[in-house]
């Protein structure tokens, strides 16, 4: 991952990128906003931005609005200054660490930010010939389409084709369709001149001169409106694109490969995707099987993250107990390959003794759910509720949440977790699947409520 520093960070520059680069970040640095602007143009764009909160965040961040340019940004400054703080959020910092900066903190951002690891862990036949297949048609330069439920691993299958392409020293771009608005998606793209729109005081690079050469990941491209799949369709059959408020198109030389998790096809006739696009698109088409179909692949994939995991956390590396490895078995991993690294990353931070016991991945106590008896046999599914953030907890069934609200449910989960995380504010956040701020907030808003939240070093390990 690419990382960009605006500011001087109060003088802690230095121990700012070295955590950065440890963890495997390409860190660059721009004195003032202005520079660091140009470099947002320039086309090599950073996954994320640090800027010092002493510098006026609100600039940076109306700049990129009204230039139509999409990244996260976090505000850097001294940890005592509350204010500082509450106004780098205000103006749509998406985080604020304090400074000196804190290790944990700074880690935990970047793991959320971009998973680096593109190892892909198999065990199964499966999908050992999925691997086979992409292997065989990754030289080509045909676009490629890879289908899959959310979660079993297509960005990773993206990024494996392009590491045995002809193009694996060029650049891998990804562009997450249904991350960025639809008004921002075509300079996102295609990238704009100066005065293209009102704020467009710059030209700016887009995605696909910046992938020239290399591949580009439209990604989640189901989601892209009907407009952009028009401009798109012509930059893929032209190889040629348009900047916004540009006179005359660019010649572009790169490889697309997309992913979906709907059926494309269906949303071709349902006329909610054009068919002469999908025909470019879906020129090599890549099934990747949800998890509970490649079932050997579970055992190599948990151990793989408890190790993963139990390394980021410092802690010594366990064995999963065989009453472990007999449930993840079984377990029907509505929300794949990502509620299982969840799930075995929780396990690491709940666990205590020499081994890693079944109840401490969550999914034990969901078996006791009406339905999990349904044919009487130790087999059937238990309800997910792998993480809040995960969408396979929109398939929690049959509980004895009904008649509950929704905040109450929240609130409870929320605690819960922090006492089990003994009041570790970023470790709670990295299961729930939330930011650090969101939880800050809604902690904010429980001791307003009355509620006793766990202070940090508070808590209780009920998962001994
Ligand atoms: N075979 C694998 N080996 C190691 N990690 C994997 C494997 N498959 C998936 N993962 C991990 O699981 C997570 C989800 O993978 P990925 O983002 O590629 O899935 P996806 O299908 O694109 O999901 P979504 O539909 O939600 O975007 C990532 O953290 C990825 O690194
Ligand atoms: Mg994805």
């Amino acid at each position: 991952m690419q990382l960009l520093i605006i500011g001087s960070l109060g003088g802690q520059i230095g121990a700012a990128s070295r955590i950065a680069m440890a963890r495997g970040a390409k860190v660059s640095h721009s004195e003032d906003i202005a520079k660091g602007l140009q470099v947002l143009r320039s086309g090599q764009s950073p996954d994320l931005v640090m800027i010092d909160a002493t510098l006026s965040v609100a600039d940076l961040i109306s700049a990129l609005e009204s230039e139509r340019i999409s990244v996260p940004v976090v505000a850097c400054g001294t940890g005592t200054d509350a204010d500082v703080a509450v106004r780098a959020i205000k103006a749509g910092a998406e985080e604020y660490v304090p400074l000196p900066p804190n290790p944990e903190l700074i880690a935990a951002i970047l793991t959320a930010v971009v998973e680096e690891d593109h190892n892909i862990v198999h065990a199964d036949g499966k999908t050992a010939n999925l691997l086979k297949l992409a292997e065989q048609i990754a030289p080509s330069d045909a676009s490629v389409l890879i289908t899959g439920a959310s979660g079993t691993g297509k960005e990773l299958m993206a990024r494996y084709i392009h590491g045995k392409s002809r193009r694996a020293d060029k650049r891998f771009v990804a562009v997450n369709c249904a991350a960025i608005p639809d008004n921002l998606l075509e300079s996102e793209l295609f990238g704009h001149e100066k005065g293209a729109f009102t704020g467009a005081v710059a030209r700016r690079i887009g995605k696909f001169e910046e992938a020239n050469g290399g591949t580009l990941l439209l990604d989640e491209i189901s989601e892209m409106d009907p407009r952009m799949q028009a401009k798109l369709l012509r930059a893929i059959q032209e190889r040629e694109i348009d900047r916004v408020g540009g006179r005359q198109p660019v010649k572009v030389d790169v490889r697309i490969l997309a992913t979906s998790n709907r059926d494309l096809r269906q949303e071709v006739s349902q006329g909610n995707f054009r068919e002469d696009l999908y025909f470019r698109l879906n020129v090599v088409n890549l099934v990747v099987p949800p998890l509970r179909e490649r079932v050997e692949d579970i055992g190599v994939l948990a151990t793989y993250f408890v190790k993963k995991y139990a390394k980021a956390n410092g802690v010594e590396p366990r064995p999963l107990s065989p009453e472990a490895q007999r449930l993840l078995r079984q377990y029907e991993w509505p929300g794949n390959v990502r509620e299982l690294e969840n799930a075995a990353h929780r396990a690491v931070l709940l666990s205590t003794g020499p081994e890693i016991g079944s109840e401490a991945f969550g999914l034990v106590e969901r078996a006791a759910g009406p339905l999990a008896a349904k044919d009487g046999t130790a087999t059937a599914p238990p309800a997910s509720q792998a993480s809040a953030g995960d969408t396979a907890a929109g398939e929690q069934r049959g509980s004895g949440l009904v008649g509950r609200t929704v905040s109450d449910v929240e609130r409870e989960l929320i605690i819960d977790t922090l006492h089990h995380c003994l009041g570790n504010r970023t470790h709670a956040a990295s299961i729930l699947g939330i930011s650090i701020r969101t939880l800050r907030n809604k902690l904010k808003q429980y001791v307003e409520q009355g509620f006793a939240v766990p202070m940090p070093g508070e808590g209780e390990r009920s998962a001994a």
